[in-house]
């Protein structure tokens, strides 16, 4: 055990060193406390999704405090990003825009969580302003960061990662912070591992930001959030684009990994 507090299924010795569930059979200690009990009428990918990016989604916006009305704009518009946006419309948000650079993530956003898009393009600054006009100059309620450390980067990102000896880039999240309205909040899912230099404090401090994240909170909402699908209020699997048996797991990582095939979920199935 490491000194997180806690451990994860499949998250390497980070988190306790449990192996994943992509495998034929998984032994699943704490039987009691982490399964449910499935309605019989809905399919196994209909619930898939409601062990991790549902309830990842649902919880940036629970962090968000949307209770309705909010302007929610959503930066990454991968698995979870999608979920957030779900989430976003269940909780009540008047408006729901979701960022991107690559305008098929957009589409799939846009055909399965009916939100506004924004393609990031070039740089930031584009983004925020679409977003400070879409709001009347005012910025976003709520920015929910699904991007994480490996956002698409140039060169001059890739140098000063390297200079500061820092994983990744933090530029995400500093669009956020950037987008969001004076006093909103800034939730982030996107994984950060390591300190960063230069994180904008005295932004932080000026627009008086609420900022929350972290490992999302799963087990705190899969009860409702399994309601919300056996009544039909919110539809998962329509995300998947790929349904690919496990002696195929490395094709499914790699065309995941490199957003090629139009990739957005992919779902690995042990009996195939
Ligand atoms: N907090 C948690 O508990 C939790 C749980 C699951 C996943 N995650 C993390 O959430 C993040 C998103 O997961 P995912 O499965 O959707 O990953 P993903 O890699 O499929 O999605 C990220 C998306 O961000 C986009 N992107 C890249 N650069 C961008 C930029 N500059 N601006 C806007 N979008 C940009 C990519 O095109 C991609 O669509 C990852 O960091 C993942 O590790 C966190």
């Amino acid at each position: 055990m490491t000194e997180k507090g806690g451990a994860l299924f499949g998250y390497t010795d980070l988190y306790g060193g449990y192996d994943g569930g992509q495998a034929q059979y998984v032994r699943v200690p704490y039987a009691d406390y982490g399964p449910r009990i499935v309605p019989d009428h809905l399919t196994d990918e209909q619930v898939l999704f409601l062990t991790d990016i549902f309830p990842t989604g649902y919880s940036g916006i629970d962090w968000g405090e949307v209770k309705g009305g909010e302007t929610v704009a959503i930066f990454g518009s991968g698995p979870v990003g999608i979920m957030a946006a779900k989430s976003a419309w269940l909780r009540g948000a008047a408006r729901v825009v979701v960022v991107d650079t690559l305008q098929y993530r957009l589409e799939k956003a846009k055909a399965t969580a009916h939100c506004e898009t924004i393609l990031w393009d070039n740089d930031a600054k584009d983004v925020v302003a679409q977003i400070r006009d879409m709001t009347g100059g005012r910025g976003a309620d709520v920015c929910v960061e699904a991007v994480g450390f490996e956002p698409d980067r140039n060169l001059i990102d890739r140098a000063k990662a390297v200079i500061n000896l820092e994983k990744g880039s933090p530029k995400v999240l500093e669009a956020c912070m950037s987008a969001v309205r004076r006093g909103g909040i800034v939730s982030v899912l996107g994984v950060y591992p390591t300190t960063y230099d230069n994180f904008p404090i005295g932004q932080f401090f000026d627009k008086g930001i609420i900022l929350k994240g972290g490992q999302a909170p799963a087990h705190k909402h899969i009860d409702t959030l399994l309601n919300y699908v056996a009544e039909g209020k919110v539809q998962l699997d329509d995300i998947i684009t790929h349904r690919l048996p496990l002696t195929e797991v490395s094709h499914a990582y790699d065309i995941f990994k490199r957003r090629v095939d139009d990739c957005v979920k992919v779902v690995l199935d042990p009996w195939k």
